[in-house]
């Protein structure tokens, strides 16, 4: 019999929970507010997830795709595109970057590549921050 790696088995079974809820839908909130051609306005300081270095937060969708800001520095942010480079299932955060459930590829804060199968970083998203308010898009 053949053996089965814990990896195979996990990813097998995760891709069997997640079969059809591969994403996680974003929580509405008062901080983001979705501007005309579809960029998102982002009230930093209104969003604790943010609130010190390493913390990041899904904020919403651009154009169907989800997307996440992570602060990386003090007054630094990434927004990321959340689909995993892979085959495209949304990433969820873990406890120091993010997770693909799909296949157990894991991204660094700043979305860079941490774990394959995915074989580059998450997408980098235009974000401008001004006045503690971020436009991303
Ligand atoms: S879809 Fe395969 S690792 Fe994310």
């Amino acid at each position: 019999m053949e053996s089965v790696s814990r990896r195979a088995l996990l990813t097998g079974a995760c891709a069997l929970l997640l079969a059809g809820t591969s994403h996680v839908p974003a929580v509405a909130n008062p901080a983001v507010k979705k501007l005309p051609g579809g960029k998102l306005s982002v009230k930093l300081k209104d969003l604790s997830a943010l609130s010190t270095d390493g913390g990041a937060v899904r904020i919403g969708s651009i154009k169907g795709a989800p997307v996440g800001i992570a602060r990386i520095a003090n007054n630094k942010y990434v927004a990321l595109d959340l689909r995993c480079p892979h085959q495209g299932a949304t990433v969820d955060k873990s406890a120091t970057g993010w997770l693909c459930n799909v296949h157990l590829s894991e991204f660094e804060n700043d979305g860079d590549l941490l774990l394959g199968p995915a074989t580059t970083g998450l997408k980098k998203i235009p974000i401008k921050v001004s006045r503690g308010v971020a436009v991303v898009g």
